[in-house]
């Protein structure tokens, strides 16, 4: 499918999901108020692929992206309670070693670029169509 409509109601605050897109797994987080607030926190000049975080959201609670990592494209941990999230709390590339912030940028490892964000486009409250 070109484009697919997602409802998050049903996705807690520190609830993940994956969806398919495009034969890609796309990572949804319904970040905590502290997953938040660390990803705003980090200075640029720590960032490998420069980006802050209000360019990585269209709304702060809600962070959507490919997940797949820009390695080598491996699928990261980082989607359920009990996985490695890496050092940087957000996901953990275990293929080379990539750990990604709470934005889903690359922090450390080989990756050169942070998780990609879909384009997506909110139409209404809780419901985003990706693509
Ligand atoms: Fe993720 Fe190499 S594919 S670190």
């Amino acid at each position: 499918l070109a484009s697919i409509d997602v409802d998050l109601s049903p996705i807690a605050v520190g609830q993940s999901i994956t969806v398919t897109w495009r034969g890609k797994p796309v990572f949804i987080r319904h970040r905590t108020e502290e997953e938040i607030a660390e990803a705003q926190a980090v200075p640029l000049e720590d960032l490998i692929d420069v980006q802050s975080d209000d360019e990585r959201v269209e709304q702060p609670q809600w962070l959507v992206m490919v997940g797949v990592c820009t390695h080598l494209g491996c699928i990261p941990l980082g989607q359920n309670p009990n996985d490695n999230k890496g050092e940087f709390g957000g996901w953990f590339c275990p293929c080379h070693g990539s750990h990604y912030d709470t934005s889903g940028r690359i922090r450390r490892g080989p990756a050169p670029r942070n998780l990609e964000v879909p384009a997506y486009t909110f139409i209404d409250e809780t419901t985003i169509t990706i693509g």
